[in-house]
């Protein structure tokens, strides 16, 4: 499996995959395709963060990490979500999608980013260190039911990053 920089000539391949994926997953709007195609044609998005996990001249994974805000009462602040996660369903629970997490987090660091937010299980994305936003007196723009609250989640790419910042975050 090599792990690369989506291109633009990917993006059908791309749009079918997540498309497929959610069909299959817990929590879906079915709208995620349409998601990912808004990013992509916004200022939201850093393509040095859209990856694809590919095998045999065929994409299996994807990965989309895309600016957001933070604001608070100082002001606005800049950081990243985790805005889609995708894996072909016949290619799931072998690693790609750890391996895409991981690879984009990487990235994410080396290019400065300070911090990650994401709306997701939180029984999945513990694993990669993400915590739930709360504990950093960080909230989700729109109500969140008590029992949805967890997956409201955030990773300090730079420890302290998150440090005295009470806001709200667009997801
Ligand atoms: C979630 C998803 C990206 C995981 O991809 P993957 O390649 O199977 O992930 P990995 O192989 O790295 O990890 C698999 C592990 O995560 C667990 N896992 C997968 N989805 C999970 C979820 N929603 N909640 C909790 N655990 C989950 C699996 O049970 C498995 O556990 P194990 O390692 O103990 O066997 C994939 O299942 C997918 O595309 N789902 C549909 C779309 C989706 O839900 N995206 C994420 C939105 S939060």
């Amino acid at each position: 499996m090599n792990i690369r920089q989506e291109t633009e000539g990917d993006f059908g391949e791309v749009y079918a995959l997540i498309k497929t994926a959610f069909e299959t997953a817990a929590i879906s709007d079915g709208d995620e395709q349409e998601y990912y195609a808004r990013i992509r044609r916004s200022d939201t998005c850093i393509p040095e963060l859209s990856l694809v996990a590919e095998q045999d001249g065929r994409i299996i994974g994807h990965i989309m990490l895309a600016r957001t805000l933070v604001r608070s009462k100082t002001g606005e602040h800049e950081f990243l979500v985790l805005a889609i996660l995708s894996v072909a369903e016949e290619r799931r629970r072998s690693g790609v999608g750890s391996a895409l997490a991981r690879a984009a987090l990487d990235r994410a660091t080396r290019l400065g980013h300070r911090a990650v937010f994401l709306a997701g299980d939180h029984r999945y994305y513990g694993r990669f260190g993400f915590v739930p936003a709360s504990e950093y007196s960080i909230r989700y723009k729109e109500d969140v039911p008590r029992e949805m609250l967890d997956n409201i989640m955030a990773l300090e790419l730079t420890p302290g990053s998150l440090d005295g910042i009470k806001g709200v975050v667009d997801l």
